[in-house]
């Protein structure tokens, strides 16, 4: 018999999980669906799939699709890089279970092996210098097949082990790791790339500089000529 409409699970006692079949964008659901309870969301396919800086973001079944939803009082906005923090290493930990080595490439990707396997789009509501929401969408490459034109960028759980991984496990792993709090070293501990000489790229310039540092809020210190600069995600691509 086909389900009709989310089926929710009482996986964790603090958090409502739905699970979906199909649908535009797990962060836009949890945006309509807001009426003010936490939510975890995932899809198996997603048809509009976003990522960052306005691009889409191809979410074919397989791949692990989820948007965690959280509503706070008092905090500032200030603080806002730990949302990312905690949803880049909840995805670390998870991939390691499965014997990943996994490498944060500021701000919001993971790398296995130099190509991404997961991305990151995180969606703040803002009030008076506090954040009251946010929406942390991620995208896992678990068992997808990656699209040809992205292969020597991107690449999968499956293809890293070499056999399909059991997907369940993966989610069930991802749910217990997202719900813990990380500290700013655990995010700093999946980068291996500090001292190294890295690319800045805006739309109209790249810039060649030597990565020092991640700062507690979030932005990424460079030495560029001597000269030590911070930057801000939102400026820039970053490649290794
Ligand atoms: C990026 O790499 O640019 C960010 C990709 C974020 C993709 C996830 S998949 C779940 C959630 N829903 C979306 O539409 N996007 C995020």
């Amino acid at each position: 018999m086909k389900r009709q409409g989310p089926r929710l699970i009482n996986w964790v006692a603090t958090m409502k999980i739905i699970e979906l079949e199909e649908v535009g964008s797990t962060n836009e659901y949890c945006k309509a669906a807001d009426i003010g309870e936490d939510l975890c969301v995932f899809a198996k396919r997603q048809t509009a799939g976003k990522g960052t800086k306005g691009r889409s973001f191809i979410s074919d079944g397989g791949g692990l699709y989820v948007s965690v939803m959280r509503h706070y009082e008092n905090f500032s906005a200030e603080e806002a890089f730990k949302i990312m923090v905690n949803g880049c290493v909840a995805v670390c930990k998870t991939l390691e279970k499965f014997g990943i080595k996994p490498v944060i490439r500021w701000a919001n990707d993971v790398l296995a092996g130099g190509r991404k396997i997961c991305g990151t789009l995180i969606e703040n509501t803002f009030s008076n210098g506090y954040i009251t929401r946010s929406i942390v969408g991620i995208g896992i490459n678990v068992n997808n097949e990656i699209a040809q034109e992205i292969k020597d960028i991107a690449v999968s759980m499956k293809e890293i082990a070499g056999k399909s991984l059991n997907f369940d496990k993966v989610k069930r792993l991802f749910i217990k790791n997202v719900q813990k709090e990380y500290k700013i070293d655990e995010y700093k501990s999946y980068i291996d790339w500090f001292g190294q000489t890295v690319t800045l790229k805006t739309a109209d310039e790249e810039r060649e500089v030597k990565a020092v540092d991640v700062t507690e809020n979030g932005r990424l210190l460079v030495d560029w000529c001597g000269n030590m600069l911070e930057i801000s995600a939102a400026e820039v691509s970053l490649r290794l």
